[in-house]
């Protein structure tokens, strides 16, 4: 967005971004953090910048640290059980020499707004590197930091452009075992140039369909080129959130292996977007909030997911409740409308249960299934 992101005052996009990395932190560490079978957290920031930008508001690495602590350090104690590492890479020496001075100032205030006489435990523990991330994604530590199945990462990838998050860098992230990553993507730029061979040796891009149409929609179809890297028969969870900046879109691939990843992602992105939980620029043209038509409960995304839910259902695609919710989830939609679908064809007298009917919208991977049958 900007040329040094760090050199002025933060744009409004970039606070939005910003917002949507902290809210991610926020609902992605305390599961890990509260999970016996955890034994390490381990927090990437691969392209940290220097910590804040001219006014002192916190840039990603700043924001890691003080969700980590939690509102009122609730999370402090807790983390001593555990084995949580925080790496900060920037190439920057500069930069990376601020973020370090940004940090132990943090680390400084934050002991003494908080009355605390311990040592931060995160202090020891808070690794800065000054690699090109191509060099350190190859290095064969973090290879097996990312490949420990006991351990949960969080990985950002805050690039500038595109060229950092090729399809190997992508392969790598989607075959680390409990590693949930969100990467940044200049969406236009990519769709602008690209015929050019700087962009073709990044991204194949003869494979990627843009409709001139509809320039909203770019960073979707990019999201969606990357999501037909994954192999189908992988259960692999990929979300993205586009964010317009003037003429220009810009956005987020967040992936996750499970599907509470997933449901975390989708509420921090409906939480931005109600109308169909993926842009800051009414990506679908629904009618805007405030005018007559305006229905939150019927926008686009959800009529076409809803009816998409009710032919699956009716063909007997979907034959059980968790292969709903997983499917609703897929199509980036928040699986309670699945709910609202089932509790509506059972109305209609169109459906009926087999086994214990449920409510249950949250933490799929905990909820008691019910099989679902067509009423001839
Ligand atoms: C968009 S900024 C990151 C901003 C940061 N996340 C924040 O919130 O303040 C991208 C950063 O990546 C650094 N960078 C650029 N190329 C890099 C590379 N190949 N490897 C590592 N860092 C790089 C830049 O110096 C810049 O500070």
């Amino acid at each position: 967005m900007a040329r040094d992101i760090n050199k002025e005052k933060f744009s409004e996009e970039t606070m939005l971004k910003l917002n949507i990395f902290a809210e991610c932190f926020r609902e992605w560490y305390p599961v890990f953090l509260h999970n016996p079978y955890i034994k390490g957290i381990h927090i990437f920031d691969f392209f940290a910048g220097n910590g804040c930008d001219v006014e002192g508001n916190y840039g990603s690495p700043l924001i890691l640290l003080n969700e980590a602590k939690g509102e009122n350090r609730v999370y402090c104690d807790k983390a001593y059980d555990k084995n949580i590492s925080f790496t900060f890479n920037e190439v920057d020496i500069e930069k990376l020499t601020q973020l370090n001075t940004n940090i132990d100032n943090y680390i400084e205030s934050c002991k003494k707004n908080n009355a605390c006489h311990e040592k931060c435990v995160y202090q020891n523990d808070i690794y800065y590197k000054g690699y090109k991330f191509k060099e350190l994604i190859g290095h064969d530590s973090l290879l097996k930091v990312l490949q420990d199945s006991t351990s949960a990462k969080f990985i950002l990838l805050d690039q500038y452009g595109f060229k950092e998050v090729n399809n190997d860098v992508f392969e790598k992230l989607v075959n680390a075992p409990k590693t949930d990553f969100i990467f940044f993507i200049s969406s236009s730029f990519v769709k602008r140039f690209k015929d050019i061979d700087v962009v073709k040796n990044y991204i194949d891009t003869t494979s990627i369909e843009y409709n001139e149409k509809k320039p909203k929609e770019c960073h979707r179809v990019i999201a969606n080129y990357f999501e037909s890297l994954i192999s189908e028969t992988k259960e692999y969870y990929l979300n993205h959130f586009t964010i317009q900046k003037g003429k220009n879109y810009y956005g987020l691939i967040f992936g996750s292996h499970h599907t509470l990843g997933m449901e975390k992602f989708l509420k921090v992105c409906w939480k931005q977007d109600v109308r169909a939980g993926e842009s800051n620029c009414n990506i679908n043209d629904d009618y805007e909030e405030g005018t007559l038509f305006y229905n939150e409960n019927d926008t686009l995304k959800k009529k076409q997911v809803k009816e998409e839910i009710i032919c699956r259902i009716l063909s007997k695609e979907i034959k059980d409740n968790i292969s709903g919710l997983k499917f609703t989830l897929k199509r980036r939609c928040l699986p309670k409308l699945f709910v609202e679908v089932v509790e509506e064809l059972i109305e209609n007298h169109k459906i009926s249960i087999i086994g214990k009917f449920n409510r249950q919208a949250y933490n799929i991977h905990k909820i008691p299934q019910y099989g679902i049958e067509i009423i001839k």
